[in-house]
């Protein structure tokens, strides 16, 4: 049976600033999408939320880029904004960026991650959301579990993993896309993909040369750019994702291993800085210190007929304490730096903020040397 898994979001309002969702949002979201649950348009939905981002997982029999679903989530991003309006949460609509919906959610602001596939004897997925930070700081976990041995021993012992992986990697500057087979092509991969703010993994499917798999995405992330979309700067472009795993793919454990490490990624206070993703619960999924550290919530799902059997709350648990160990003592030492790079991010990165004002506003007095 051909099922498809979408995870729509989009921040419509913090509860104390960028920090976190309000429940009545969520619930407000919940009943749109009970709605449809019941008249038999959605199989089964699963509302959560990442510090402000309001997250929409949803299974469905109607496909991609489905105007139908992709309606529902606009509708009920409309309906959460006129609570947080009522609240004055802040930043009420904030991803709305236009007024009505025509079709299809792309360029309208929130963030979508979705794929077709036909459910397995036993389908284990894996929903990934974060916040404050932007897609390419999935490159390196989703390297990580589809092309590293070391984080992913099912490469070299699975015989069904043995051909390696397909990586379809957008290029969200020139508005390209290239795929590149791994172990092969594993270091072209890397020379594009280390640039997480340009080169971004958007799906990975098995090799093409694997006759036991599908040529189906195992995984795919959202690459939704707010800031080319809305023309000027209105927060980075917190991501999801959504992985498959188990026999012949990545096994749970080796996902997760993918984010035992916090790696830099940009993003955390006023989209202008680098810093740590940090794996958390759900429960500990709000942003504190300097708008952050980043963090990613990672919620482990069975497909039972479509059916999102769980949640299973996949990072909140002790194995991961000393990761977040980490990621403070990064935080520590990353926030020492203040206003100075690579904490803040590079000039290119800057040039939504008051930089390019007070180049300019220098101009007239730099003289020559
Ligand atoms: C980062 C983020 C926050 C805000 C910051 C300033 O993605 O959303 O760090 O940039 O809190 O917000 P404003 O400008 O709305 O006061
Ligand atoms: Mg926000
Ligand atoms: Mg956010």
């Amino acid at each position: 049976m051909k099922i498809t898994v979408s995870v729509i979001k989009a921040d419509v309002g913090g509860l104390a600033g960028h920090s976190r969702v309000h429940p009545d949002l969520k619930a407000t979201a919940g009943i749109i999408l009970d709605n449809a649950k019941n008249s038999g348009k959605l199989i089964d939905y699963h509302v959560t939320a990442v510090g402000d981002d309001l997250n929409l997982i949803m299974t469905h029999k109607e496909g991609e880029n489905s105007s139908y679903v992709h309606g529902l989530a606009w509708e009920a991003f409309v309906k959460a904004t006129e609570v947080a309006k009522k609240y004055k949460l802040y930043g009420a609509g904030q991803d709305l960026l236009k007024d009505s919906f025509s079709g299809n959610l792309k360029g309208m602001g929130p963030g979508v991650a979705e794929m077709e596939i036909e459910e397995r004897k036993s389908e284990p997925i894996a929903v990934f959301m974060m916040d404050k930070t932007e897609p390419g700081a999935f490159n390196l976990p989703i390297y990580k579990m589809f092309a590293d041995p070391f984080n992913t021993p099912g490469l070299i012992i699975d015989p069904n993993m043995h051909d390696g992986f397909q990586f379809e990697v957008w290029d969200v500057i020139a508005h390209k896309k290239v795929f590149l087979k791994t172990p092969g092509e594993i270091y072209d991969l890397l020379a594009l993909i280390g640039s997480k703010g340009r080169y971004i993994v958007k799906r990975v499917y098995p090799s093409e040369s694997n006759k036991n798999m599908p040529h189906e995405p195992v995984a795919v992330i959202s690459t939704d750019k707010l800031h080319e979309i809305a023309g000027k700067y209105v927060g980075k472009d917190d991501p999801v994702g959504i992985v498959r795993g188990q026999s012949g793919l990545p096994a749970m454990g080796e996902i997760l291993e993918a984010f035992s490490y916090p790696h830099l990624v940009s993003g955390w206070m006023r989209g202008s800085h680098n810093g740590p993703l940090m794996p958390v619960s759900v429960e500990d999924a709000v942003p504190s210190r300097f708008d952050g550290p980043p963090r990613v919530i990672g919620l482990g799902f069975q497909l039972s007929e479509g059916k999102l059997i769980g949640p299973a709350d996949l990072l909140g648990e002790r194995a991961f304490d000393r990761t977040r160990d980490l990621a403070l003592k990064i935080t520590d030492y990353m926030r020492r730096n203040g206003p100075f790079e690579p904490h803040r991010l590079p000039e290119e990165e800057m040039e939504y903020t008051t930089l390019p004002q007070v180049q300019k506003k220098l101009q007239q007095r730099m003289v020559d040397l």
